[in-house]
């Protein structure tokens, strides 16, 4: 178990922060984008609160959870537990980019009409887990997904529906890949 950052420790980075402000380049959902703040600031705030990407959720902040989960160059990567320097110059990607992305597209649909979630707070973070999963290849046992996603919790307990959806999507991307 990690250990629990004290406030004192967080006014400290904050403080820091604040006076070593850097512009830090990277792809964001496919386009360009631009940021100004501290280094070490944890890219979820980044993504959530200077680039609006609210879809990235901020469950424990801890990288217990995995409801903060986007993609780094394609590998599943916890954002809470990312600092904004670690992705200069590299692609990440949030759930806002199934628009874009067809095998997400197929996952969060799959997810959708199986309603899966119950608050569906934990999903956006499965899905991209599960997207990483199916990068290569759409063929993946009901042991496999459940394997991958075994550091996404869900607090209501959705579990089985989430698996008989993901395996649906897989099923899906694989027919359409043929
Ligand atoms: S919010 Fe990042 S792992 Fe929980
Ligand atoms: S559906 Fe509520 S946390 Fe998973």
């Amino acid at each position: 178990m990690r250990k629990r950052r004290g406030a004192g420790f967080d006014r400290a980075v904050a403080r820091e922060n604040s006076v070593k402000k850097q512009t830090t380049a990277f792809e964001l959902d496919g386009e360009g984008c631009e940021v100004t703040c501290g280094p070490d600031e944890p890219l979820l705030y980044v993504l959530r609160n200077e680039l609006g990407r609210k879809g990235v959720r901020f469950g424990c902040g801890e990288g217990l959870c995995g409801a903060c989960m986007v993609l780094v160059d394609e590998r599943p990567t916890l954002s809470c537990d990312t600092p904004l320097w670690a992705v200069a110059g590299r692609r990440v990607r949030t759930i806002e980019s199934h628009v874009s992305d067809w095998r997400l597209h197929e996952i969060v649909t799959a997810l959708t009409q199986a309603q899966a979630g119950q608050c569906g707070y934990c999903l956006p973070g499965i899905a991209m887990r599960v997207r990483a999963l199916l990068a290569d290849s759409a063929v993946a046992s009901r042991e496999g997904i459940a394997e991958a996603l075994d550091g996404n919790l869900c607090r209501c307990g959705t579990h089985s529906r989430i698996l008989r959806a993901i395996e649906t999507a897989a099923e899906r991307i694989g027919r359409a890949a043929e």
